[in-house]
C-alpha cells in the first residue's frame, strides 16, 4: 500500500470515528413559536448565538442520518443514488466540523454562507432516495411481502423528517439575515400567514402542472375567511396544499377526461379552530378503493407509471405523479409543526385530505 493511500484511508476511518461519536449526542429541538420569539430580535448577538447553535447542532442531526444511510435493509444502502446521498451527508459533516469556533461576526457570516450551500448541495435528497428505492424495488422478489417493507418506510420517515428539520433551521437562520422582511415575517414564519391566499397560490401551481399534462384541469374553489391569519410557514403549507390539489387533479381529471360531462371543481375549506386550523381538500376523482388505503402512506406506492423509465423525468422536472411520496412527505410537512394529514375516499365517488395545523406553535420538533 502507498503511503499516499494509507494516509487516505486513515483519514477516512478518522471521519467514521467522529461520524460515529456525533451521531450519538443528544439533538435538541425547537418549537415554531421559540424560532418566532428569538427571531423577532436579529440583533448581530443573537444571530451569533443562532450560528453557534447550529455549529452543534446541525452536524449531531446530519452524522445521525449518515449512518443510518449505511445500514439500510436488502442492500438499499449500495445503490448508487443512495451512496451518493450519503456521501452529500458526509461532505456537509466534514464542512461543519471543519469550521472553526464561531467567535464573532464575521465568522458568522462566514458561516451563514457555507450552510446556505449545504442546503443547496442536499437540495435533490428526496428524487436521489427515491430513484434508489425504485432501483430497489426493481430487484426485489414481488413476493416479499409489504411488512418486510416497513422498516423501509419507517426509515425514510425518519430520514425526511430529519431533513424538513435541518432544512428549517438552516433556512431560518439564513433567512434572518434580510434586512427589508415582508412585513409580519420573522424568517421564513409569517405571523399573518392567511391560510387562504397560499391555498390558492398552490392550487395556480397545480393547476399550471395539470394544464401541461393533461391539456385543462378542473377549476379549485377555496371557502373560508379571507381576511383569517396566523402564524405559520407559507412554504411547507404551499407544499403540502400543492401536493394534495395535484392529486386531486389527477384522480377528477383521469375520471372526466373521456366523459362528455364537466370536470367538477375541487373544492377547499379553511376552518378556524382555537387548536387547529383545518384544510379539507375534496374531489370527485372517484376516490381510493379500501385496499388501496394502507399503501397510500408508504413511499413505494403509486398508481403512476414509474417516473425512472421516462427519458424525460431524470427526478427534477415536476410531474403530475410518479414516485408516490406526495402523500408521505405532505404528513410529514404537517407533523413536523404538531399537525397531521388524514385521507378519506369514498369509492366510487371522491375522496377527502383533512390537512390539520397545529395553531399553538407549542410542539417540539419531533427529532428521529
Ligand atoms: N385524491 C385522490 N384521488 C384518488 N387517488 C388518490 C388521491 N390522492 C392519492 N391517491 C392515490 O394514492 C397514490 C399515492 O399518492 P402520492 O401523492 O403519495 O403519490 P403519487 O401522486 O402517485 O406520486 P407523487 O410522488 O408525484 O405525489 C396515488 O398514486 C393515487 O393512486
Ligand atoms: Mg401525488
Amino acid at each position: 500500500m502507498t503511503a499516499a493511500r494509507k494516509a487516505a484511508e486513515a483519514a477516512g476511518k478518522a471521519v467514521q470515528e467522529e461520524v460515529r461519536r456525533w451521531g450519538g449526542m443528544k439533538q435538541t429541538g425547537v418549537s415554531l413559536r421559540y424560532m418566532m420569539e428569538f427571531g423577532s430580535r436579529p440583533t448581530d448577538r443573537n444571530l451569533l448565538l443562532s450560528a453557534q447553535f447550529l455549529h452543534k447542532e446541525l452536524p449531531i442531526r446530519i452524522a445521525r442520518r449518515a449512518i443510518e444511510l449505511e445500514s439500510l435493509p436488502f442492500g438499499l444502502s449500495e445503490k448508487p443514488a443512495v451512496l451518493k446521498v450519503r456521501d452529500w451527508y458526509l461532505d456537509s459533516f466534514r464542512d461543519l466540523r471543519s469550521f472553526p469556533e464561531i467567535k464573532g461576526n464575521g465568522d458568522e457570516l462566514a458561516f451563514t454562507k457555507m450552510i446556505k450551500m449545504i442546503k443547496v448541495r442536499h437540495n435533490n435528497v428526496v428524487p436521489a432516495m427515491a430513484l434508489g428505492v425504485q432501483q430497489l424495488k426493481k430487484d426485489l422478489n414481488p413476493k416479499v411481502a409489504r411488512s418486510d417493507l416497513e422498516e423501509i418506510h419507517e426509515f425514510l420517515d425518519r430520514f425526511y423528517m430529519s431533513r424538513i428539520g435541518i432544512r428549517m433551521l438552516i433556512g431560518q437562520h439564513v433567512a434572518l439575515h434580510d434586512l427589508n422582511p415582508e412585513p409580519g415575517c420573522i424568517g421564513q414564519i409569517n405571523t399573518k400567514m392567511s391560510p387562504i391566499a397560499v391555498a390558492h397560490a398552490a392550487s395556480e401551481d397545480a393547476r399550471f402542472i395539470c394544464m401541461r399534462q393533461y391539456g385543462c384541469a378542473p377549476d379549485v374553489t377555496i371557502y373560508g375567511d379571507p381576511d383569517f391569519t396566523f402564524p405559520y410557514v407559507p412554504s411547507h403549507l404551499h407544499l403540502m396544499v400543492f401536493e394534495l390539489v395535484k392529486n386531486s387533479l389527477r384522480a377528477v381529471q383521469e375520471r372526466y377526461m373521456n366523459s362528455d360531462k364537466d370536470a367538477p371543481p375541487v373544492r377547499i375549506i379553511v376552518a378556524d379552530g382555537i387548536e387547529d386550523v383545518t384544510i379539507k381538500i375534496s374531489d370527485e376523482g372517484g376516490g381510493i378503493p379500501r385496499s388501496g388505503l394502507p399503501k397510500i402512506f408508504t413511499y413505494l406506492y403509486s398508481t403512476a407509471k414509474d417516473p425512472v423509465d421516462e427519458d424525460s423525468n431524470t427526478g427534477s422536472s415536476i410531474i403530475m405523479a410518479g414516485y408516490g411520496c406526495g402523500l408521505p412527505i405532505s404528513r410529514l410537512y404537517a407533523r413536523y409543526f404538531g399537525g397531521d394529514l388524514q385521507i378519506i375516499s369514498m369509492e366510487g365517488y371522491g375522496t377527502d385530505a383533512y390537512l390539520h395545523l397545529s395553531r399553538l406553535g407549542d410542539s417540539q420538533e419531533p427529532l428521529p
